[in-house]
């Protein structure tokens, strides 16, 4: 009986870490991690896109950039460009994509790993297509 026990506790756990290696290796083949993106967002991006994504940031109040950030949360907008693309700009900069000069140029401050993880973290806040990020207009009430 105790040896039958003690089978079985070591097949769970085979089980167990077999299941962990596998969501291990799940996690780092995905394009980018959302969580993690998110945790560099709110560190850099923020302050101009805001907090939300929703391009009003506290800097962008205070210095009102014409053009203002972008709006990520606009999904009409966003879900045209490709993850590419979006990769580009926070790499290279607006500028070197025919974008405003504001939005600036990551690539010596964050990994090309972290701004994948961005990217998926910016796809995830515009996910339909149909959604201009804005509040529908209120009812009109009488
Ligand atoms: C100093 C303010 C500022 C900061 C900080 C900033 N951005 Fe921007 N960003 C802008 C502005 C302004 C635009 C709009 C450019 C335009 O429309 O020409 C923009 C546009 C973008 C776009 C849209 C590009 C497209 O395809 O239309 C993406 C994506 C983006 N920013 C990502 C980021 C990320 C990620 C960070 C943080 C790592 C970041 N931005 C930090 C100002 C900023």
């Amino acid at each position: 009986m105790k040896y039958r026990q003690s089978t079985l506790g070591i097949v769970v756990r085979f089980a167990m870490i077999f299941a962990l290696i596998i969501s291990f290796a799940a996690t780092s083949m995905a394009a980018g991690n959302v969580k993690k993106g998110k945790r560099k967002y709110d560190e850099f991006c923020t302050p101009c896109h805001g907090k939300n994504g929703q391009g009003d940031g506290t800097r962008m109040l205070v210095e009102k950039f014409d053009p203002a950030p972008r709006n990520h949360t606009d999904g009409k907008y966003m879900n045209k460009r490709t993850d590419v693309q979006l990769f580009k700009v926070v790499r290279e900069g607006g500028k070197s994509q025919n974008f405003s000069h504001i939005m600036p140029q990551w690539k010596h401050i964050l990994k090309e790993k972290d701004v994948w993880n961005i990217v998926a973290y910016i796809r995830s806040l515009a996910v339909n297509p149909a959604w201009s990020g804005q509040p529908d207009p209120p009812d009109v009430k009488k």
